[in-house]
């Protein structure tokens, strides 16, 4: 199965390092789904290690994470307890261990070739919808700063429907959506955008 932005997020029930997760649990909340492509290598644990310390900012505007791999839960709570004993990180958010490879399968995260999942991020919005997908190279970790800006840029839209900008950072302003009617585009114009298809607002 494909999955693509729009899409009602695929549903699952999982076993996870928290015990078992129900998606539809997640309901209005922000659910940043993510794979990994194995335990115990380097760019994974540097990516856990940062997701971990950023749970709390993650937590405080409503978006839960959920980390994902084929490796067996087993596995995962070993990775977790040596990751807590070599760098004294607690992974505070629930890893699946997708052993039947089936929400990998309907998230579109397996790497057949090598039976592992890839390295993809997912935002789920607060009505299950997939919003935004992002697949990194094994070799290459995860910007979890651009994670961050993602969901607030998605966020603002949500709340104000105003779209971002290039380079948009949180607390500049958004860009109002296209005008319909012709009316509106000249008033536009008047009122000060430089071009009537371009407007921006501010963000308070
Ligand atoms: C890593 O996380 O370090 C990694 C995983 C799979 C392939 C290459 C690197």
């Amino acid at each position: 199965m494909a999955v693509y932005l729009g899409q009602k997020a695929p549903g699952f029930i999982a076993n996870t390092t928290k015990g078992v997760i129900n998606l539809e649990d997640y309901e209005g909340k922000w659910v940043i789904l993510f794979s990994h492509p194995a335990d115990f290598t380097p760019v994974c644990t540097t990516e856990f290690m940062d997701f971990a310390k950023r749970y709390p900012e993650f937590q405080k505007i409503n978006v839960e994470l959920i980390g994902l791999s084929v490796d067996s839960i087993f596995s995962h709570i070993e990775w977790m307890k040596n990751i807590k004993e070599k760098f004294g990180v607690d992974i505070p958010f629930p890893v699946i261990a997708d052993i039947n490879k089936e929400v990998a399968r309907d998230y579109n995260m397996m790497d057949e070739k090598t039976g592992s999942t890839v390295r993809g991020v997912f935002i789920i919005d607060p009505n299950m919808t997939v919003r935004l997908m992002i697949y990194y190279p094994a070799e290459t970790g995860r910007n979890i700063d651009e994670i961050m800006r993602s969901v607030k840029a998605l966020q603002l839209n949500w709340e104000r429907k105003l779209a971002t900008p290039v380079n948009w950072q949180p607390g500049n302003d958004g860009i109002v959506s296209a005008p319909v009617n012709l009316e509106d585009a000249i008033s536009r114009e008047k009122n000060g955008s430089k071009a009537w298809y371009l407007k921006y607002e501010a963000v308070k």
